[in-house]
């Protein structure tokens, strides 16, 4: 069953004056989607590029934009409208709105209510490259760090202004991932995890390689889900089209044996290694340099040696971190998966189905540890991950 970690979430949006303002109707629509309780504050420059009818619309509730407003009964509405929020989100935050929170500056309702707030507050910048990397606004924005607050982007790419670079705010879908990173229980601060990701390649010729189908998106949602666990989180991924989780530190590697130094780098001082990558088990013993030409009808041989198995000896460390292997099996999937876990002494094997797992969105697992085995269904990879953290949060503990 699919959980939605924003559902009942008290939320309020600020959206600020600039043509981003438009990307928070959408915003909008996904937190409700969601199940978040939200409530919208906007500035005056924001009304001029959204109207507070269509976030009304979208959001179920009425909009605030005047700090003089008389629909708050003890006149208090600074105040009142953020207190029984979990999180403020200004979305976008404009270079001038972040001067004024940066300087304390509190001359209407949003700038008020983040003022007087006792939640946290994330900002989702949005404004022109150059006005971004403006020392003004750069000094701003260690201020604000300094100050706690959260950021989610800005990213980088085409702007609405014509230039091109860092300042655009973050998709929609890419802040609510934020949001629901920000209420996940921090069970594993403090802790340093390692994770494996992606297939490896092992070059036949210049052109050619032995690889696999692993797309890389369990081991980034892994990834991803330790990081909003609150570990400081190292990812060592095989060649993969995907973006790097936010606040994880990603480490590209190539072939088996380019894993194994990136693993063996940094391990030895991880409190957790989770080996989800799909390693090539053989890789060819002589590479050609050149191309290889076609043999005229004869058959072509590639001689295979073994590649070094990572997890087992990470796992054969004098002093191993907590090792979890994975196991994609096509067949006797508890039988074949627990030969796995005693073969490469590992406390917590995660057993799938390669047909379940390998490319897709979703997956399915089955948990095994020296108490048996734990099935935590089938569903998106993140939300299986974050089951698989919740699970070695629960084993680190005792
Ligand atoms: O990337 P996706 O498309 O999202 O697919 C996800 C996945 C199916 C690849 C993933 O969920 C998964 O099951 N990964 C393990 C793949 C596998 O079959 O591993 P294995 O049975 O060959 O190896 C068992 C364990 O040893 C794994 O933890 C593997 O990372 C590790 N290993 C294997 C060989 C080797 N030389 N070194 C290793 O560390």
């Amino acid at each position: 069953m699919t959980t939605t970690p924003l559902k009942g979430r008290k939320i309020l949006l600020g959206i600020t004056g600039g043509i981003a303002a438009y990307k928070a109707a959408e915003l909008v629509r996904l937190l409700k989607k969601e199940g978040a309780d939200v409530r919208v504050a906007m500035t005056e420059a924001a009304a001029h590029f959204v109207t507070p009818v269509t976030l009304q619309a979208l959001s179920g509730a009425a909009v605030w934009t005047d700090l003089w407003d008389s629909r708050v009964a003890d006149g208090m509405g600074h105040i009142e409208l953020s207190r029984d929020r979990e999180i403020i989100l200004v979305a976008p935050a404009s270079a001038d709105f972040m001067a004024k929170l940066a300087h304390g500056l509190a001359d209407d309702l949003l700038s008020t209510l983040c003022l007087a707030r006792r939640c946290p507050l994330m900002l989702a910048p949005a404004m022109n490259v150059e006005m971004w990397q403006n020392p003004a606004t750069q000094r701003n924005v260690a201020a604000l760090y300094e100050d706690d607050v959260l950021f989610a982007g800005p990213a980088a790419g085409d702007q609405a202004c014509g230039e091109t670079g860092l300042g655009r705010m973050e998709d929609p879908a890419d802040i609510l991932e934020e949001l629901e990173a920000f209420f996940q229980p921090k069970r594993l601060a403090g802790k340093r995890i390692v994770v494996t990701a992606g297939p490896t390649e092992e070059p036949v010729d210049p052109v050619r390689m032995l690889t696999n189908a692993s797309s890389g998106k369990m081991g980034y949602a892994v990834a991803r889900a330790a990081r909003e666990a609150g570990a400081e989180v190292t990812l060592v991924s095989g060649p993969v089209a995907l973006p790097t989780p936010p606040g994880v530190s990603r480490v590209n590697v190539r072939t088996a044996a380019e894993m194994f130094e990136a693993v063996k780098k940094s391990a030895k001082s991880c409190d957790v290694f989770i080996s989800v990558a799909a390693v090539a088990d053989y890789r060819v013993k002589n590479p050609s340099g050149q191309k290889l030409k076609k043999a005229n009808g004869k058959d072509l041989s590639l001689q295979l040696e073994e590649n070094p198995d990572i997890l087992a000896w990470v796992a054969s460390l004098p002093k191993a971190p907590f090792c979890v292997g994975f196991a994609a099996e096509s067949e006797k999937l508890l039988q074949n998966a627990k030969e796995k876990r005693a073969r490469k002494k590992v406390p917590l094997l995660a057993a799938n189905l390669a047909q379940d797992g390998l490319g897709g969105e979703d997956n399915a697992i089955v948990l095994l540890d020296e108490r048996g085995e734990h099935d935590l269904g089938r569903g998106p990879k993140i939300e299986l991950a974050r089951k698989l953290l919740e699970h070695v949060a629960g084993m680190l503990k005792g």
